[in-house]
């Protein structure tokens, strides 16, 4: 089965080529990810009106090099997938209508994937990884602990009460006058710097729920930077330092608890899989390694470029999908919100549409 998948629900204009074979491994064909990341530094983050424009202009010339780079024409492929939320609408609408206009074109199966049950699946795609696991998704939009358990089967287990870890690195890095996206810049500087400098709080510490919440942490962060400005090269670095290390130790307590919490729910996990951009940093991969080794699981973190937003996440959860007989209607809506756990919700919601018409 091969499917063509297309993302734009942020500030990646993204499409990709994926096979999926009988047994349930998967290859990737090709995989095409236009970044606009020098469009929205200027403003510190993704403009909305800015990113709709820009997926506007590169979408068309993005599936058609991910199609040629795959060595595929359409009469091969056996479904469309487009990401249809959660995400920035401007970018979703131009994602899901161009998705419907091959769809329709070529007559073949509509799938519209949810962004994150996408990340959700990667590890499946690089690695086979057999239901159930625990994920830990961190980007710049999303924080949160869930149970996959199948296809369009998600738990969630954990999310975060403010600001999502990204967004902490990201805001974080514009505090300190370094670049976006800031993830990477935080990284680079607090390999550095001093970690121990800064008493950073560990917000959320030894509660028994699995949740999140920075904002606080950024706050404090803030307040030591305002104590000491105007900061030095060294200052900026042991800052750094000391924000991911607090970053590190909270998502390890959280994510411990979320385990032990998936382990009464589900028994024992078979994998913890990272996934979102976060998962991109080097210091939480190694404290993800040390959890799940001592969860007696092991940690499956799909490579950098899938673990950031990319076309061949949304083809792959398209052909997880199609393999099950799921397709979705020319006239499904793009969707801003849209949670998870409700996946298995509007999955029940399509079947009644399918039997009503
Ligand atoms: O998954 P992603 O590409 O996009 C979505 O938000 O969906 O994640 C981007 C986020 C940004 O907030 C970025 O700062 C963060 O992931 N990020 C990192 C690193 N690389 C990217 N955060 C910490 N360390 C990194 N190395
Ligand atoms: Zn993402």
């Amino acid at each position: 089965m091969i499917v063509l998948g297309i993302e734009t629900t942020c500030d990646e204009t993204a499409a990709a080529v994926v096979e999926r074979f009988a047994d349930g491994r998967g290859k990737i064909l090709s995989n095409v990810v236009l970044s606009q990341v020098s469009e929205h530094a200027a403003f510190g983050g993704v403009v909305p009106e800015i990113a709709a424009r820009a997926h506007v202009e590169a979408l068309d010339f993005i599936v058609a090099r991910a199609m040629k780079e795959a060595a595929c024409d359409y009469e091969r492929i056996d479904g469309i997938a487009a990401a249809a939320g959660p995400g920035l609408i401007g970018g979703v609408i131009v994602g899901l209508t161009t998705a419907k206009a091959i769809a329709l074109v070529r007559n073949k199966p509509l799938v519209a994937v949810n962004h994150l049950e996408a990340h959700a699946l990667t590890a499946r795609l690089t690695d086979n990884t057999p239901f159930p696991y625990c994920l830990f998704l961190a980007s710049g939009g999303h924080t949160q602990i869930v149970a996959v358990r199948g296809v369009g089967d998600y738990a969630r287990i954990g999310t975060t009460h403010d600001d999502a870890i990204g967004e902490a690195f990201d805001k974080t890095a514009k505090l300190l006058g370094l670049g976006y996206p800031g993830g990477p810049q935080v990284e680079r500087e607090a390999a550095n710097g001093d970690a121990n400098r800064f008493a950073l709080p560990r917000p959320m510490h030894g509660r028994k729920d699995a949740d999140f919440s920075l904002s606080g942490l950024k706050t404090a962060l803030r307040l030591e930077a305002e104590k000491i400005a105007p900061l030095s090269d060294r200052d900026v670095a042991d800052l750094c330092a000391s924000f991911q290390q607090a970053v590190v130790d909270v998502v390890f307590d959280r994510l411990r608890a979320g385990l032990r919490i998936f382990r009464a729910k589900y028994g024992a996990p078979n994998a913890l899989v990272a996934a979102g951009g976060v998962a991109a940093n080097q210091a939480i991969r190694k404290m993800l390694h040390r959890l799940a080794f001592e969860h007696g699981t092991v940690l499956v973190a799909p490579p950098l470029e899938l673990c950031t937003d990319n076309g061949a996440m949304i083809a792959w959860a398209g052909a997880e999908r199609l393999a099950l007989g799921w397709t979705d209607a020319l006239d499904v809506a793009p969707r801003a919100r849209w949670p998870l756990d409700e996946i298995a919700a509007a999955q029940g919601a399509l079947q009644r549409t399918a039997a009503y018409k």
